[in-house]
């Protein structure tokens, strides 16, 4: 299995940047050169002394002196040869190749075992770290499978949406339409009662509908054939406010705004996305006139807007409820609607890449939404 390789890994620095290898080098080298001059010294020094004592017995000691220093010298070289040996096959070596095993990991090859049978501590250590590896790439597996069958699962659950809500459109309105006709031809010969069974009958239909076409509208999000371009946020506002043109009059509403940015996606979502806010902090209005302003701030890479009313607020337990598919938190005579506005929205704002949310901590009375959006490279402040 190959996934992405690992960033590469950070420069040593200062002293560390040497080789292991060069430091035993540099060492056995200082050390062999301090040992031979200490020995010349300690030759030289005999020689002058078997000058000064002039005895034969002196001299014969200064003779196994010399003897005894040259095998010494004989003997650490020896022994520093085969330390050399020793660290070069049995540290230094399975160093390396630990170091060329862990390189072909981090390069993405991420089935590459880790081995090394010795010194002992290094095989240990290269056998936790392998038995980590393959944890980490087991869960990582599992997850990529899940990922993949949510994804799948997502993609028929909304081609069952769109195909049984598109389907569902033609047979409801042939009942909504004949039942009228009912009315119509026969509403002569037809009691009061029966008058209202028919009246429930079409209001019902008429209200599946309703449903439905909202139902479509959701499962459209991610099908949009338009794809994305780059979007002026202040134009797509300026289109939502003239299509709630009616609704802002009634009402009286002013909305204001910061100066909004542009952004990379879809023109027709986004326009939905801010027509559906407006429409909701106008809807939900309390006693006095709608004031709404949409802001706009930029955090890292993306922008963070919000849209705030003075109407009469959200209680912050029902943050989640709301943005579920046709969860209302009033009566549909108190206010009218079907519930999937918020709904939308978030998937609007999940399908550009970001966040949508009630902010529960917003001062002042109403509701506060707050959703981010990618910026785009180009207008970066
Ligand atoms: N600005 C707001 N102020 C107060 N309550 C709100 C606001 N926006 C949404 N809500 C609450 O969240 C619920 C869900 O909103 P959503 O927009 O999904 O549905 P809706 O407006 O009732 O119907 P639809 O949008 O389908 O016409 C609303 O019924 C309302 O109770
Ligand atoms: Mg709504």
């Amino acid at each position: 299995m190959s996934i992405n390789p690992l960033p590469p890994a950070k420069e040593p620095i200062g002293l560390g940047r040497l080789p292991v290898a060069r430091w035993f080098l540099i060492m056995g080298l200082v050390a062999g050169i301090v040992l031979l001059a200490a020995i010349l010294i300690a030759m030289m020094i005999g020689a002058r002394a078997r000058e000064m004592a002039r005895t034969p017995a002196v001299a014969e000691q200064l003779d196994v002196l010399n003897m005894v220093l040259i095998v010494l010298f004989a003997a650490m070289l020896a022994f520093g040869i085969a330390l050399a040996f020793i660290l070069r096959y049995a540290v230094l070596k399975p160093i390396d190749q630990l170091a060329e095993q862990v390189r072909t990991v981090a390069a993405g090859d991420f089935d590459h075992t880790l081995h090394v049978d010795r010194p002992a501590e290094l095989a240990e250590l290269s056998s936790h770290v392998d038995s980590m590896r393959a944890r980490i790439v087991s869960a990582w597996r599992a997850a990529a499978d899940q990922a993949e069958e949510l994804r799948r699962s997502n993609g028929e659950l909304e081609q069952f949406a769109y195909v049984a809500s598109h389907d569902l459109q033609e047979p409801l309105r042939k009942v909504a339409s004949f039942t009228q006709m009912l009315e119509q031809r026969y509403g002569s010969q037809l009691d009061e009662r029966a008058k209202q069974y028919i009246q429930y009958s079409v209001d019902g239909a008429k209200r599946m509908q309703l449903l439905i076409n909202d139902l479509l509208d959701f499962s459209r999000v991610s099908r949009m054939t338009g794809g994305k371009s780059t979007v002026d946020t202040g134009k797509a506002l300026d289109l939502a406010l003239e299509n709630l043109s009616a609704a802002i009059e009634d009402s009286e509403a002013t909305v204001t705004r910061d100066e909004l940015p542009v952004v990379r996606g879809n023109r027709v979502q986004l326009t939905q996305l801010f027509q559906n806010l407006v429409e909701n902090a106008i809807k939900f209005r309390a006693g006095a006139a709608p004031r709404v302003h949409i802001g706009v701030t930029r955090s890292g890479g993306m922008w963070e807007f919000s849209c705030s009313d003075n109407g009469i607020g959200i209680e912050p337990k029902y943050a989640d409820r709301i943005f579920l598919i046709f969860q209302r938190l009033h009566a549909r005579d108190v206010y009218p609607g079907t519930g999937i506005g918020l709904a939308l929205c978030r998937k609007i704002v999940e399908y550009h890449g970001g966040q949508l949310w009630l902010d529960g901590e917003a001062e002042g009375q109403g509701a506060t939404f707050r959703w981010t959006l990618p910026a785009s490279g180009d207008d970066d402040e």
